[in-house]
């Protein structure tokens, strides 16, 4: 088994461009031989272009935080794969909880935008989770299968080299509340699991998925070592160069504990 870890970094409505140059100028020395693991930063589109330049001769991935799930037309206000691509990115964050839950996109949404990320040759990360309510009601692994159901819907084996599947319980997003290491354990082997029914064993053997919640430099090594957990998507502690690169190196070390 020989997933990757990731550490993605996803910076929400937060920073301009100058910041961006100014983060990624601290924060890139401090990861330059970091080769075991994958750093990724998510900024918001206006900074893509910029970080991408900053971004050549560094092994950090750039992604985007959303995108719309047709190719072009009128779609105010709207960005698209190809965009995004043209713009140095490699991946792009679908379904993430604040986009279903702040901007009401759907499963069948998501997955609309899925296909059109993949049709655009970039990795979707492909956001799942449930509210702390459905949690309480023993509804976790049901709204999980759900997600991953109409997320994935008519896709071969094939396509999920191409695709990450990060999971976010919402309630740990945001909050400082961390799932606990069974809680993030429990969920991503479940998610594991019926990858392997709806696909093949070996496919859900190689396909990265991620935790996310109120991941901090304290805890990310903790959740990386669980065995299923293939790398953390980082909310507020990716906005300080230290701090996340103190999480990257937390998943180095991981790697070179094993
Ligand atoms: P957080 O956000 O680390 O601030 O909880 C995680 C995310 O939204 O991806």
């Amino acid at each position: 088994m020989s997933r990757r870890r990731l550490i993605a970094g996803n910076w929400k409505m937060n920073k301009t461009p100058q910041e961006t140059a100014a983060f990624v100028e601290d924060f890139a020395p401090r990861v330059a031989s970091f080769f075991e693991i994958e750093v990724l930063l998510i900024p918001p589109y206006t900074s893509l272009e910029p970080a991408s330049r900053q971004l050549v001769g560094t092994s950090i991935a750039l992604g985007a935080q959303d995108l719309h799930s047709e190719p072009s037309g009128a779609y105010t206000g709207a960005i698209s794969a190809q965009m995004l691509a043209a713009c140095g990115c490699r991946y792009v964050l679908v379904g993430h909880s604040e986009r279903r839950h702040v901007f009401g996109d759907d499963d069948a949404t998501v997955r609309r935008k899925l296909g059109s990320a993949l049709d655009g040759r970039l990795l979707p990360i492909l956001c799942i989770g449930e509210t702390i309510d459905e949690r309480r009601g023993g509804a976790t692994p049901e709204i999980l299968t759900r997600q991953l159901t109409v997320g994935l819907d008519g896709l071969d084996a094939g396509a999920m080299k191409s695709i990450v599947v990060a999971y976010e319980p919402v309630w740990a997003i945001g909050t400082g509340e961390t799932a606990t290491p069974e809680q993030a354990q429990e969920a991503i082997a479940g998610i594991r699991a019926w990858l392997s029914g709806r696909f093949d064993e070996p496919t859900a053997g190689r396909a990265r998925i991620l935790y996310g919640g109120s991941v901090k430099p304290g805890n990310a090594a903790e959740l990386m070592r669980l065995p299923d957990v293939d790398g953390v998507l980082v909310g507020g502690a990716s906005l300080d160069p230290e701090a996340f690169a103190a999480i990257a190196q937390a998943g180095r070390s991981v790697v070179e504990s094993e």
